[in-house]
């Protein structure tokens, strides 16, 4: 099968903030055989930005370049022994069908991670991560070609080097390197993680004393349906920012003025640090439910920038913009986006 290669193509379908916005041009690679046709197309331009279920992207303007939809499909276990069940997934599969498949083959460790949006190959990107769980946490490896050189390489979870919704992937540029599958270290004896007091409330609402990995898996969902809206019925990104690290110092000072700031331990430059809620600071500048023509923030989340039908990517940008400017005026904070901008405005910060 030829590499499908689409010159001007319309993006809109293909983001679930349902921008409208094109790319000049689009490949859309559905095989691993299609990989030295795809290098030679991209020989001589520039690294193409890599698309996987288009669910944390915003499309700021027209993109000049190549978006690379990756639709690579395949499912298996490698191996399955004491030290656990290593699945291999290829970075086309679709996440929330391989939290499932992962289940029903007893396989433990991604219950937390249910129905987050996006694709296997891109949740190393940023590290995806819910309910005190990252992926990072089962991460076993990934294979990734080097798009400049040919070479595929095998990459460890040191060699990631994951952080909070950050990897290396992201500190180095997308594009070089296109991930072609994913191994997940899981395990046949469930360790629930129910730390995440949303998940302790869910499975207590519902009666249950002693979950299973399914319950726990049932429970995210359904804290997730009732906190994010669905994209497909009001565009989004999810968390459009992150929640920002502050040093220790900089925490106590702003929670001597506002003590109710919801932080968490986290870890800024090796130094112990709290991580804010960034949901908590945009709600309090009075954002939450806020409309600009079709560009919003959702009712129920503060950290959800919505598409109420026909938002541009400039006006949602314009609207991220005002929220992140007021926030950090009232608290000295300044937010940074989670979903990759493309293209990148010059005055956001990675
Ligand atoms: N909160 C508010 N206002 C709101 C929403 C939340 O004040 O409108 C407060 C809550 O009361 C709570 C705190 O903010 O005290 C944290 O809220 P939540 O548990 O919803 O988590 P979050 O920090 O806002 C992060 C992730 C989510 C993930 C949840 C659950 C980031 C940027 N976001 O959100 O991930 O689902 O934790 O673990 O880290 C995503 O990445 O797209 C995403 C949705």
């Amino acid at each position: 099968m030829p590499l499908s290669i689409v010159r001007n193509a319309e993006l809109k379908s293909l983001n679930t903030f349902g921008v409208a916005a094109s790319a000049a041009s689009l490949i859309t690679l559905e095989h691993e055989s299609q990989l030295a046709e795809l290098r030679a197309a991209l020989a001589d331009g520039p690294a193409p930005f890599v698309l996987g279920a288009g669910s944390n992207v915003l499309f700021t303007a027209e993109v000049p370049g190549t978006v690379l939809r990756v639709r690579l499909r395949g499912v298996r276990i490698v191996s399955d022994d004491a030290h656990g069940v290593v699945v291999e997934a290829a970075a086309g599969e679709d996440w929330d069908a391989l939290v499932r498949w992962s289940l029903e083959q007893h396989c433990y460790g991604l219950e937390n991670l249910a129905l987050i949006p996006g694709t296997a190959g891109a949740a190393p990107i940023q590290n995806i991560g819910a309910y005190g769980v990252e992926l990072s946490d089962v991460f076993e490896s990934l294979d990734a070609i080097d798009l400049d050189s040919g070479v595929t390489a095998t990459m460890s979870v040191a060699d990631c080097a994951f952080g909070y919704r950050d990897s290396v992937f992201k500190r180095t540029g997308a594009g070089r390197w296109l991930v072609l599958r994913v191994r997940l270290r899981l395990a046949r004896r469930a360790q629930l993680r129910l730390e995440h007091g949303d998940i302790g409330l869910a499975l207590s609402a519902a009666g249950i004393a002693s979950p299973t990995p399914a319950d726990v898996a049932a429970a995210v969902r359904r804290v997730r349906r009732a906190k994010l809206p669905d994209p497909a019925q009001l565009g989004n990104a999810g968390s459009f920012f992150k929640n920002p690290i502050v040093s220790t110092a900089q925490a106590q000072r702003l929670l001597a003025g506002n003590p109710g700031v919801p932080n968490y331990p986290a870890v800024l430059d090796g130094a112990a640090a709290r991580k804010l809620s960034a949901a908590w600071l945009i709600e309090s500048c009075g954002w939450k439910g806020a409309r600009d023509g079709d560009a919003g923030v959702d009712t129920r989340h503060a950290l959800v920038l919505v598409n109420h039908g026909q938002a541009t990517g400039a006006q949602l940008l314009g609207l991220a913009a005002r929220i992140r400017d007021s926030v950090e005026e009232r608290f000295g904070v300044r937010l940074e986006a989670e979903a990759v901008l493309l293209p990148r405005p010059p005055d956001w910060e990675r």
